[in-house]
């Protein structure tokens, strides 16, 4: 492996600052088991304030905070519906089933944006051989979708909707920050619109760990012994939510300089001949690029940057992911994109 290790695997990998870490040493602690844990229930309060909603509840993994929002939203038998590519479908273990119960139907969506007319066409009609459906889920910014965050209008759009039917709207917004600083709005742009949301602070905001999942104060009380029956009932929670609280504080208008240098690779990588970057239509820090060149595909992509120090993920058949965070620097980028030429060249 080279010396130089430009890891843009995911923004997961980012380290927390060292206010982070003062933070976390003097946490003020109790049993949030109890809800005595004074740091856990000021975070939790700062979350809800920030994105406009009665309540929170903060959860160890994004993964269990979607899952609780399954669990509060739903009965088991009944159906859900997802974009097909979405993190809660694709990448959560099957939790909607094997945890849940749920049916869910899958719906293709354009950069990984639902339309109303698309879930409108994939509901059928009360009949007693269908799940009753219950939920509609979205995802913002969409992971798979090479981060595309979707514009509040979209959301308002497609709310107006799920409602008139009588459905529930959660959002996965694992990097909601990310959508809201892309396009400068107030991230309550977004969640006056859903029943539910879950945001990480382990991503892109740095924190070492944790996500909050937030909704009206009935859904929160709902989700609390879902979370304590997923195991996710945390005793002095208050050393890690000190980090989140900082998260939150003052890492999510840095969010923009990964924004920024997410397009300074895009347009590097896709500025070399046979190198096409997969862009949506508001990019944020997540690229997927393919070499079109005969012969190349995900893993060999994945293993010729390996060899450089430049770290990916894998995305099959042809495409690999990167992505952009605290820990990636002009410079990187700079090097990443030179590389690359080179590889290409000697290819
Ligand atoms: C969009 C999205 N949702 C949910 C998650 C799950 O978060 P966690 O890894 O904390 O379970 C991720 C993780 O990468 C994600 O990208």
């Amino acid at each position: 492996m080279p010396d130089r290790i430009v890891d843009l695997r995911s923004d997961t990998v980012t380290r927390p600052t060292e206010a982070m870490r003062e933070a976390m040493a003097r946490a003020e602690v109790g049993d949030d088991v109890y809800g005595e844990d004074p740091t856990v229930n000021q975070l939790q309060e700062l979350a809800a304030d920030r994105l406009g909603t009665e309540a929170a509840l903060f959860v160890p993994t994004g993964t269990m905070g979607n899952t609780c929002a399954l669990l509060a939203h739903t009965r088991p038998g009944d159906e859900f519906l997802v974009e097909e590519s979405a993190h809660i479908y694709y990448w959560e273990c099957g939790n909607y089933a094997t945890i849940a119960g749920l049916a869910v139907r899958p719906i293709r969506g354009e950069h990984g944006i639902l339309t109303a007319e698309a879930v409108e066409a994939a509901l059928r009609g009360p009949n007693l051989h269908f799940p009753p459906p219950r939920l509609v889920c979205v995802e913002n910014t969409h992971n798979n979708a090479a981060g595309s965050a979707w514009t509040p209008e979209q959301l308002a759009a497609l709310a107006t909707r799920v409602h008139a039917r009588g459905l529930a709207l959660h959002m996965d917004g694992a990097r909601l920050f990310h959508a809201a600083v892309a396009l400068g709005v107030d991230p309550r742009a977004y969640t006056q619109h859903v029943d539910s949301v879950m945001i990480c602070v382990s991503k892109g905001l740095s924190a070492p760990v944790g996500s909050l999942l937030c909704g009206t104060r009935a859904f929160i009380d709902r989700a609390v012994p879902l979370r304590k029956r997923l195991g996710g009932g945390m005793r002095q929670a208050g050393i890690i939510a000190a980090a989140g609280i900082v998260a939150l504080e003052s890492m999510v208008e840095r969010l923009a300089e990964d924004h920024l240098q997410a397009r300074r690779l895009a347009a590097g990588l896709a500025a070399l001949p046979g190198v096409a970057v997969r862009q949506p239509p508001v990019p944020t820090n997540i690229l997927v690029v393919e070499v079109t060149a005969p012969g190349w595909n995900s893993e060999r992509l994945v293993s010729a940057w390996r060899a450089m120090g430049v770290l990916s993920n894998a995305r099959p058949p042809l495409a690999a992911r990167l992505v952009t965070h605290r820990h990636i620097s002009a410079a990187d980028v700079d090097y990443v994109i030179e590389v690359t030429g080179n590889m290409l060249a000697a290819a």
